[in-house]
């Protein structure tokens, strides 16, 4: 019997390179995709089956259970992959709701949602197998250290952290182990993404609040510029490495940092004095030059 997983957010980054990894080592993948551009080429990868899926739309998770069920029969699902996620940067002042509630609708509510929803077939997996099913949510290093001009992200992270660790509890009781997977920075088009949302809110921002942030946010942009280049930078490939051992695992470990930036900001860095995260982070983002 093949183990079956379900990875949202599979048309591009780390859970592009997740559904190609699992696929290759014998997972039978439900891999998520939106846009219909992207359908062909997830079906031609052996073992992959595309599920059209937003998964902040509940019709689609209702069509897309319906289908998985019917697929996998009693066999269940072995796991399920919360990968998809967005970000958003914009200054606090000029930060939008609507953009905050997007963010966390795609990072926190999916993930709640769709285990939710997922959870007959985990327990189906369940019946007959002594290797249990598993559900990992995709964190980051924002989930446990904050920054500035990307509030929603950070919010939406740490509430992931939160989310997982009081899922572990509960999943337990069913016999479902839960995994927090963190991520630290990653090649992937997430980081332009960023950088992109932050040049489009300073476009969108009255004269008054651009004179106040231009600098900050060029200076924002060639940092993240930089930073994608850096030779230490994990590829997609090889978190979606880690994230198929891990899932490997007869019984998975609950927190897993998923780079050495993530265990960095984990272990040394949230243990910092106050005092000095601030500095380090008004030196890195030039905070302290715009002080009035
Ligand atoms: N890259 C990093 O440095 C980094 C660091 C820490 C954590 N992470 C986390 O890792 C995960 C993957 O990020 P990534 O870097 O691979 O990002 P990415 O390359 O931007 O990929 C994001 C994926 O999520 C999908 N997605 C977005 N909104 C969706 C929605 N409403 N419904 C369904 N799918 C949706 C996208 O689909 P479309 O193609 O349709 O847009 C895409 O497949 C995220 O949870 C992210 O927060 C990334």
């Amino acid at each position: 019997m093949n183990k079956s997983i379900l990875i949202t957010g599979s048309t591009s980054g780390i859970g592009r390179a997740a559904t190609t990894e699992f696929a290759a080592h014998g997972y039978r993948v439900f891999a998520t995709y939106r846009s219909d551009v992207h359908r062909a080429e997830l079906a031609s990868i052996d073992n992959v089956h595309p599920i059209h899926m937003d998964v902040t739309d509940a019709g689609d998770l209702e069509r897309a259970y319906a289908t998985i069920a019917a697929e996998i029969g009693e066999d269940g699902l072995y796991a399920v992959l919360n990968n998809a996620g967005i970000t958003h940067s914009a200054p606090f002042e000029f930060l939008e709701e609507r953009r905050m509630r997007e963010v966390m609708e795609v990072n926190v509510m999916a993930p709640y949602r769709l285990t939710q929803t997922f959870i007959p077939l985990l327990v189906a997996h369940n019946k007959g197998n002594h290797v249990k099913a598993r559900v990992v949510n995709v964190a980051s290093w924002a989930g446990l250290m904050a920054a500035p001009f990307i509030a929603p992200y950070n919010a939406s992270k740490f509430a992931v952290v939160g989310l997982t660790e009081s899922m572990f509890y509960d999943l337990r009781l069913l016999d479902i182990h839960t995994v927090l997977a963190i991520p630290g920075l990653t090649k992937t088009p997430l980081l332009a993404k960023t950088t992109g949302a932050g040049a489009a809110s300073l476009n969108a921002m009255p004269a008054e609040g651009r004179a106040r942030y231009q600098n900050l946010f060029d200076h924002y942009a060639s940092m993240s510029a930089s930073s994608a280049d850096l030779p230490m930078l994990a590829t997609p490939e090889k978190v979606a490495h880690k994230l198929r051992r891990i899932v490997d695992k007869p019984k998975p470990r609950f927190k897993n940092h998923l780079g050495v930036d993530a265990s960095l900001v984990d272990h040394v860095m949230t243990r910092l004095p106050w005092a000095a995260r601030v500095a380090m982070n008004n030196r890195m983002y030039k905070l302290s030059s715009t002080r009035a």
